[in-house]
């Protein structure tokens, strides 16, 4: 048995560069991985199985797991059956990842279940073929991404951060939320002018009290679809936190920084660290 943890992912910054013809939006974004974290157990067996904790999420093979599973196969040829349990516990809906950590999990420990056939490299190149933030997660924990998102700068570790996550019950869906952003493009263009590359420079030199410049352009239009999220992020700033953001598309936040989060009605609420994986090994339990 192989178990492994799948960590959520938040974006420090997020910036995005226009809308592609393929529909999806250029985009240029720190990613760091964090310790809240799924687990995920994997077994060679006599058949393939998959359960999953959460009963609200699928099975077959609208999960991301499967899709990785079946995508595995068809690059290596090696179709081992397979035993997959799922224990959800990051959020979904909530611009962590999570469902593309699923999926990025499952590759590296397919890999390692078959006697290691692709390289991470591979399997980062391969992940894209599932979704944008798939490659990411076979980065080792910061990377800054670009392209639609499955294109890795891998970075050395940032300074360690304590981070609050904050849930509330609302979800949304990526593609509205991103949908919703071509408005904003045309309205604001000045937000959209900040060098990404110049900002990239400040996260990695910055010393642990230094207020980071965090910044989402996915807030306006997630913002729009559920204005009881800018509400949220206005309280939110009212806790000591040097940043508050919205993750992706949202709709979880992340609060950075020496604040202090008082219990709060219907939200969710994570107390998690940056992680960050060595080289050849994954995220352990
Ligand atoms: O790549 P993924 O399947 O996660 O993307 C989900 C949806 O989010 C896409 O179909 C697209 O609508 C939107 N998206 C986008 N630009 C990106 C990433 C995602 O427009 N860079």
């Amino acid at each position: 048995m192989l178990t492994l943890q799948s960590p959520a992912k938040i974006n420090l910054f997020l910036k995005i560069l226009g809308k592609r013809p393929d529909g999806y939006h250029e985009i240029a974004s720190l990613f760091q991985a964090i310790d809240l974290c799924d687990t995920m157990h994997f077994k060679l067996s006599q058949e393939d199985t998959f359960t999953c904790s959460d009963p609200s999420l699928p099975t077959d093979e609208n999960n991301l797991v499967i899709k990785a599973r079946e995508l595995f196969r068809r690059k290596t040829g090696r179709n081992n059956p397979v035993s997959i349990q799922l224990q959800k516990n990051i959020p979904h809906q909530a611009g962590l990842g999570g469902g593309s950590s699923n999926a990025a999990t499952t590759l590296w420990a397919l890999n390692q279940l078959c006697g290691t056939p692709a390289t991470a490299e591979q399997l980062a190149a391969w992940g894209a073929e599932i979704g944008s933030d798939v490659s990411f997660f076979l980065s080792q924990g910061t990377a800054y991404c670009t392209g639609r998102g499955e294109k890795l700068l891998p970075l050395p570790s940032l300074n360690a951060q304590n981070v609050w996550i904050v849930k509330p019950p609302v979800g949304l869906s990526t593609p509205k939320v991103y949908s919703g952003l071509k408005l904003e493009v045309e309205n604001q263009s000045k937000q959209f002018s900040v060098d990404a590359e110049a900002l990239l420079v400040k996260f990695t030199s910055q010393k642990s009290n230094d207020k980071l410049p965090v910044f989402n352009d996915l807030e306006a239009p997630a913002f729009q679809l559920a204005p009881e999220l800018a509400e949220l992020k206005q309280k939110l700033e009212t806790f000591g936190f040097s940043n508050v953001l919205m993750s992706g598309s949202g709709s979880a936040f992340f609060c950075l920084g020496d604040g202090n989060l008082p219990a709060l009605a219907s939200l969710n609420t994570y107390n998690c660290k940056f992680i960050n994986r060595s080289p050849g090994k994954w995220y352990l339990p």
